[in-house]
């Protein structure tokens, strides 16, 4: 399904997980070979995997490398190993859900299996991990045939953080229209912000767009509001770690700003969400945890110290955009009003 202008940020191979090291992007391509699932929970803790689905996946990996080595004798014993590790790679990250929904999709299909041999209960882990992986693309690409509906040729789109293929098994969330676009020979112009302070939009984003021959300009943060104002955005396309059951959405931190600055100019904002991001246990987006990550990230963010020693900093790594501020949210099931995104899952 991965066409060959897209970078596979996680891969399956030779009985290990070979990650993308994504914080080497764009200037070097490192693939790191985990055989671990502690080196699975640093991957994805410090970032050389990131991105909702992507993080899935790799946890799914991880906890098949977690219990493959497992001694257990019975399947009971077998289950409490699995839990145990589960538990352990959803410490890793807090915010994107699609974490703990492979972790729970592979835990409900080993209660499915009953009372199997073990070495047919550790086939099934990695066959499910497997199946995340390759249901995550088609998810993906149907997404992208839904949010195509809301486009059209020669539009102008702008897009926060890193929802691409780099944070999918392919297409992205966020991006699928703009691939889908190239293959139809739609010109579209997308414009990144480089989202500050880990710059997943200009070190990914920028970088896999204009490896596909996407017509993609990078923007600081701070110019958003400009670009729009100058009418060079007509809709505003992000993704999401977590959609709470009331339509509120928890993505990257800046995705809020964005989405009062296209309301303030009448600009339609849509969020691209696949089911396994879809939390509906979680009421509303102030029920959602949001990680803060190390204060490094804002004061050496750019390979320099670029603050005073010691400075108080606050680096929350994701916020939260009331519904009231999205145009639509749209999953592989259709194109949804955010206050109805609890029929997504009917
Ligand atoms: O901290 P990151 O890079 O994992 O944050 C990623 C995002 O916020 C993405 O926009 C989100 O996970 C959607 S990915 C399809």
């Amino acid at each position: 399904m991965t066409t060959s202008t897209q970078l596979a940020p996680v891969k399956w191979e030779d009985d290990a997980l070979v990650l993308l090291d994504q914080t080497r992007l764009p200037v070097e391509t490192v693939y790191l070979t985990l055989t671990t699932a502690e080196e699975v929970w640093a991957s994805i803790r410090h970032l050389q995997v990131r991105g909702a689905p992507a993080i899935g996946m790799a946890a799914a990996y991880g906890l098949y490398l977690g219990v493959r080595g497992s001694e257990a004798t019975t399947s009971e014993a077998f289950a409490k190993d699995l839990l145990a590790t589960a538990e352990y790679l959803g410490t890793s990250r807090p915010t994107a859900v699609n974490l703990f929904w492979a972790l729970d999709r592979i835990k409900a299909r080993i209660q499915q299996e009953g009372d199997k041999a073990i070495s047919e209960l550790k086939a099934a882990v990695l066959d499910e991990a497997l199946a995340i992986q390759r249901e995550d693309a088609e998810v993906c690409r149907t997404i992208g045939e839904h949010l195509l509906t809301l486009l059209h040729d020669g539009m102008g789109i702008l897009t926060h953080c890193n929802p691409g293929a780099l944070a999918t098994a392919a297409y992205g969330t966020a991006t699928a229209p703009f691939y889908l676009a190239k293959e139809r020979g739609w010109d579209l112009k997308v414009y990144a912000d480089e989202t500050r302070p880990v710059l997943q939009g200009a070190r990914l984003t920028a970088f896999e767009l204009q490896q596909a021959g996407i017509d993609v300009t990078l923007i600081c943060d701070n110019m958003a509001a400009m670009v729009m104002a100058q009418g060079k955005v007509e809709a505003v396309i992000v993704g999401t770690d977590r959609v709470a059951a009331n339509g509120d959405v928890a993505n990257k931190i800046g995705t809020y700003g964005v989405a009062v600055l296209a309301k303030a100019h009448g600009i339609p904002f849509y969020v691209a969400a696949p089911l396994s991001s879809v939390d509906l246990e979680t009421a509303t987006g102030a029920d959602i945890p949001i990680e803060e990550r190390p204060a490094e990230e804002i004061t050496h963010g750019l390979g320099k110290q670029v603050a005073p020693d010691n400075i108080k900093v606050y680096n929350p790594a994701f916020d939260v955009t009331p519904a009231e501020y999205i145009t639509a949210i749209v999953t592989e099931t259709g194109i949804f009003k955010p206050q109805e995104i609890g029929n997504s899952k009917k």
